[in-house]
């Protein structure tokens, strides 16, 4: 494993790579990794004959100063985690000022309505944060595949646009959600929780675990009542939203329509950590 703080070494280390026509994988982090962070930089690693994991707190996607300055930062533990892990593989720490250039702004995109669901009606600009820095990151590590977990599911949606848009030769794989035993996904935030509130979380997954048990039964309103309801009767977590959303589009499902994909999505506070998660249901 080898650490590269600037554009210019890690550009240096892949021009073998790029010239000998060899994979490169990529897995773009904001660090504070945990196992699903590694299930995605193994299978890369599989997949792939070098593997670039980029460690980047990017402030252009934090619509809230304190979430950005609160977001735990881990490197050296991150690092550690790394080394433990068999392959070829780049950690790039860049700089927000080497990165970005000239100025630390989000470009404006229009994906397709996408951005407008859920998190983007609920963390403005967010989305235009998240394309500004992969588009970035995709040009500067020239990857033949990137890899993403499917419990950020709206941003994986998003970055297959994002590489549409900006005509980007670089497949986008989507990897299931890593759950602690409890059920709850994964996330760098749980970092932030106690026990005790760890414990409160696990509500959320329990919570879509019942939804697509009674998804055929229920109809959708009847399903977003039971949600509310769950959520109003627990004193620790508060809903910021629950949707049934069409994977195709993540528009918000009135009534299940034949043929159609869904997927439950939430969204919550716990002690001021916001948690997301999402699960299909057909
Ligand atoms: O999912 C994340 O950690 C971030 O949104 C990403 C993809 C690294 C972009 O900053």
């Amino acid at each position: 494993m080898k650490i590269h703080n600037s554009i210019e070494s890690l550009q240096k280390e892949l021009l073998p790579f790029l010239k000998d026509c060899k994979s490169i994988g990529f897995v773009p982090t904001m660090g504070a990794l945990h196992k699903g962070h590694v299930s995605l930089v193994e299978q890369a690693c599989k997949e792939n004959e070098c593997v670039v994991v980029s460690i980047f707190v990017n402030p252009t996607q934090f619509n809230n100063a304190k979430d950005l300055e609160k977001y735990p930062r881990t490197i050296e533990g991150d690092i550690a985690l790394l080394k433990n892990v068999k392959g070829n593989i780049f950690v790039f720490l860049p700089n927000a000022s080497d990165l970005y250039q000239d100025q630390i702004i989000s470009k404006k995109y229009d994906f397709s309505g996408i951005e407008n669901e859920m998190e983007g009606k609920h963390r403005q600009g967010h989305f235009d944060g998240v394309g500004t820095v992969l588009n970035i990151f995709f040009r500067t590590v020239k990857p033949n595949k990137a890899y993403f977990g499917e419990k950020d599911f709206q941003q994986l949606q998003i970055v297959k646009k994002l590489v549409e848009i900006e005509n980007l030769p670089v497949k986008i794989i989507g990897c299931p959600i890593v759950r602690e035993a409890s059920g709850l996904a994964m996330s760098s935030r749980n970092k932030r929780l106690d026990i005790e509130a760890l414990n409160e979380a696990t509500l959320i997954y329990k919570t879509l675990s019942e939804v697509k048990v009674k998804f055929q039964k229920l109809s959708i309103s009847e399903l977003n009542l039971l949600v509310k309801n769950k959520f109003n009767n627990n004193d620790v977590l508060s809903l910021e939203y629950f949707e049934i959303a069409d994977v195709s589009t993540l528009k918000t499902a009135l009534d299940k329509k034949k043929n159609t994909k869904y997927r439950a999505f939430i969204a919550s506070f716990i002690d001021g950590v916001r948690l997301i998660d999402n699960m299909a249901l057909n």
